[in-house]
This record gives structure tokens, sequence and C-alpha cells, in this order.
């Protein structure tokens, strides 16, 4: 605790509060005493001012634009290292040694099969199932598959979970591919790395060879890293809320794809490219589209923009903006949504409504042209976006129940509706 204090006056009352330092960023008012001294509550929609917890995985600054995984800088992680490394070093909290790595990488590469009888589940879908919905249904039937694995105070239990699912996640996302366009399932292989075999099982067919280019799998791999982890956002606070009723690891991952499936949270990647596209038809008309996002009684957004925490240029979006240009430039394809992205960004960022509201371009304004340029169909964008975010959803949840603080996530409500009246029989309605 910090010496530092908080005084709260409410009525009568005088309230003395711990505060919480955080080693780098946000102080906490400690208000676990508030209800029992004052018989008052705080009232806080969408949390925007509220930490449900104390964390040492990411920082995230965003008056300044900072992200760092571990304290590691993200512009650093993403040039220098991959994403099975982010992935042990946001688990473990420390960078792995060589010999540490490759026994993960290993041990990763040999659970990317599914059980056959998972075949099963995906013939249950229509062909024009949204990815997002098979991937969440397919993470909470794996569970059945893993019955000794659920215990998540057990901490062997809980690795073995953490395999399974970042092992197979890209093998359920493949399977869930090649069913939409009726083409058979290609199996993982074992000698690919990660990227690679994601790559392999989404795009070859058993009728030809099928080179995976070395320079798109880095790209692939660079922009998972760039989803990997962001702190206390919608789907891992969803993931640490249900994992706090002690539900399994499967279960709780579950649910957190669900939340990211939502278009103003990972589902804008998707809605990006579908709104460049549209921008695109309208002969570049970038002013309606600035005219629709600034109407309130528009549901339309300038999606890819704004953020609940960066009020300055989200540093994932900086790094794609670049990316973007060399990916496009190996591919020797020219893709005019780039263009139109760069342009719309452009007047945005000199419209006095998006200044005023600090509405930069986040993560999502230019990952979704990256992902097509890879050769991605955009109704996987957001699925990209949860094979991305699988880490950081397993980091943060165990670190919720190693967390001695921890207790189930139930929050209280300021009641505003009837306060008391009987029942009135139907005949006297
Ligand atoms: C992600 O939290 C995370 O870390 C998320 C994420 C991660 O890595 O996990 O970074 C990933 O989800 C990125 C965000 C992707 N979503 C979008 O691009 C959808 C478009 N953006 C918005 O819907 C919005 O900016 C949010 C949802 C991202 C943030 O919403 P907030 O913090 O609740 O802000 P708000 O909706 O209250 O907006 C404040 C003002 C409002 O106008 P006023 O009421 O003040 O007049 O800004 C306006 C909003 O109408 N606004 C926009 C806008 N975003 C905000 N207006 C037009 N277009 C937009 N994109």
């Amino acid at each position: 605790m910090s010496e530092e204090r908080a005084t709260l006056n409410v009525g009568d009352d005088t309230l003395d509060l711990d505060l919480v330092p955080g080693t780098i960023g946000d102080t906490g008012i400690d208000i676990n005493r508030l209800r029992p001294t004052t018989g008052r509550i705080t009232l806080d929609f969408g949390f925007a001012n509220t930490a449900s917890c104390a964390s040492k995985i990411t920082y995230v600054n965003g008056e300044e634009g900072i992200l760092r995984y571990r304290g590691y800088p993200i512009e650093q992680i993403a040039d220098q290292s991959t994403f099975l490394e982010v992935a042990y070093l946001l688990f473990h909290g420390e960078l792995p040694t060589a010999a540490e790595l490759a026994s993960f990488t290993e041990e990763i590469t040999h659970h990317t099969l599914l059980n056959e009888e998972m075949k099963k589940f995906f013939d249950a879908f229509p062909k024009s199932a949204h990815p997002m919905a098979i991937l969440s249904s397919a993470t909470s039937a794996m569970a059945t598959f893993y019955p000794a694995f659920h215990n998540p105070v057990d901490p062997y239990a809980v690795s073995q979970s953490m395999i399974r699912l970042i092992a197979k996640l890209p093998t359920v996302a493949a399977f869930a591919f090649k069913k939409s366009i009726g083409q058979p399932y290609v199996y993982p292989r074992n000698e690919m790395d990660y990227a690679t075999n994601f790559l392999n099982m989404m795009f070859s067919v058993p009728t030809e060879d099928f080179e995976v280019d070395p320079v798109i799998a880095r790209a692939l791999d660079v922009l998972l890293i760039l989803h990997a982890d962001h702190e206390q956002n919608c789907s891992t606070s969803t993931v640490r809320l249900v994992g706090s009723s002690r539900a399994n690891l499967f279960a709780s991952v579950s649910a957190g794809i669900s939340a990211l499936w939502g278009p103003l949270h990972g589902g804008a990647n998707q809605r990006v490219l579908e709104m460049l596209a549209q921008i695109h038809e309208d002969g570049h008309d970038y002013e309606k589209a600035i005219a629709r996002a600034k109407d309130k009684d528009d549901p339309f957004r300038l999606w890819g923009f704004g953020h609940r925490v960066y009020k300055n240029y989200d540093p994932r979006a900086r790094i794609l903006r670049g990316f973007t240009h060399e990916v496009l430039e190996r591919m020797g394809a020219d893709d005019p949504l780039l263009d139109i992205a760069m342009k719309l960004e452009d007047v945005a960022m000199n419209d006095e409504y998006f200044v005023e509201r600090n509405l930069y371009p986040n993560v999502d304004f230019y990952s979704g042209i990256t992902f097509r340029a890879l050769g991605f169909p955009v109704r996987m964008f957001t699925v990209l976006f949860a094979i991305g975010r699988l880490p950081g959803w397993i980091a943060q949840w165990k670190e919720m129940v190693e967390d001695p603080n921890t207790r189930i996530g139930r929050p209280r409500q300021v009641y505003r509706g009837e306060v008391l009246r009987d029942y009135v029989p139907a005949e006297q309605r």
C-alpha cells in the first residue's frame, strides 16, 4: 500500500481509503470497505474508471500509446520475438531459454490434431455458419475430451489445457474454413512451425503441392503477436469473470471468444474491411463515411477508430500501418483498400469531431487489410484475432486463479425499478 491516502465524505461519514499504486501507470483507490461503512456503492458504466484486478502481465498507457508484454515494448517484441515465445512469456512471466522454448514448441506441435470424433461436430453446422460461432462452440466442446484437465487449481491440468488450446485452435479454425468452402480438411504437419502449419491447413489442397512463403508465415506470426494480450479488455474481462466461478479454462475461453466477436471489439476488423469496400464502391466518398460516423442517429461508426484506453495512436496500428505495405509489396499485390484506409485516416485525423474525442486508428483498422493481403477471407479475420489473443486470455485467467485476492465476480447495481406492488390477476388488468 502507498503512504498517500484518499478521503471520501459521504453524508456524515468520512472514509479514509488505502491507495494501491501500480509499479507504473494508474493508482487504485481500494474501496472494498465502502458499502459496509457508508451503505453506498460506486456506479461506473463500462468500468471505465474501475480496476477489476491487479495484474503483472500487460501494461497499456493510452495517453502515450504504450503497450508492453511483461515489461517488454511491443515494438521490440513484434520485431524480434515469435508468437509461441510470446505465449510462453505471457504464461510464465519470463522469456524462455532456447531449451525451454524448444520443449514448449515440441509440446504444442504434438497436440495440434483434433480427436477424430470432433469432425462430426463440424458436420452439424450449416456451411454458412460464421467461423466465430464454430470456434466458440468447438472450444467449449473440446473440454468434453479432457475431463481430467478441468480443475482450475491443479497447475498440471491448467498447463495441459493451455497446451491443447494453443495447439488446437488453429486446427479448429482451418477445419471451419474448409467446411465453409466444401474442401477436405487438411491435417496439421509436425514438421511445420505454428504459422506455416496454420497457413497450410487453411490454403493447401490434397491434389497438389503447396509451398508456404516464409515471409507470409512471418507476417502472420507478427500479426498474432500484436493481438496476444491487451490487459483488461472486454473479452479478457469475460474470461476472468467466467473463470472466477471456477469454470474450467475451455469454458472460460469459449466465453471470451463470444465476447470478442462483437463489432465494438474484435469483430471490428471485419467491419473495417466491409466499410472500406463500401467506400470503394461509393467512388471513394470518404466524406459520406465520415458524415455517417458523426451522425448520432446512424449506428454506423468509423470502424477501426476509437478506443476505450488509447487516446493516442494505438501502437499496434502504427506497426501494422507500415507492415501492411511490406506484405503487399512482397505479395506483388496492390490493394486499393489500403489507399482508401490511409486517405480515410488522413481525413478523420483532421476532422474536429475525431480530434476532439481523441479518436485514432486502433489495431483493427489496418489488421484486416493485412489479413486480406495474406489471403484470408473477411469472415476469418476475428477468428485470427482470437487465435492471437488466446495466450493473453490464458495468462490472465491463470493469474486470476492464482491471485489470493480473487473472489467470484459479482458486481452490485443501483436499482431504479418499481419499489413494491401487488400482483393483479389477468382479468383485472
Ligand atoms: C478492440 O479494450 C481493448 O483493449 C480492445 C482491443 C484489444 O486489443 O482487446 O484494443 C481491441 O476492441 C479495439 C476497438 C475496436 N472497435 C472499433 O473499432 C469499433 C469502433 N469504435 C467504437 O465503437 C469505440 O471507439 C469503442 C467501442 C472502441 C470505445 O468505446 P467507448 O470507450 O465506450 O467510447 P464511446 O463509445 O463512449 O465514444 C466516445 C465518443 C462518443 O461520442 P459522444 O457521445 O462523446 O458524442 O466518441 C464517439 C462516440 O460516439 N466514437 C465514435 C467512434 N468511437 C467513438 N464515433 C464515430 N466512430 C467511432 N469509431
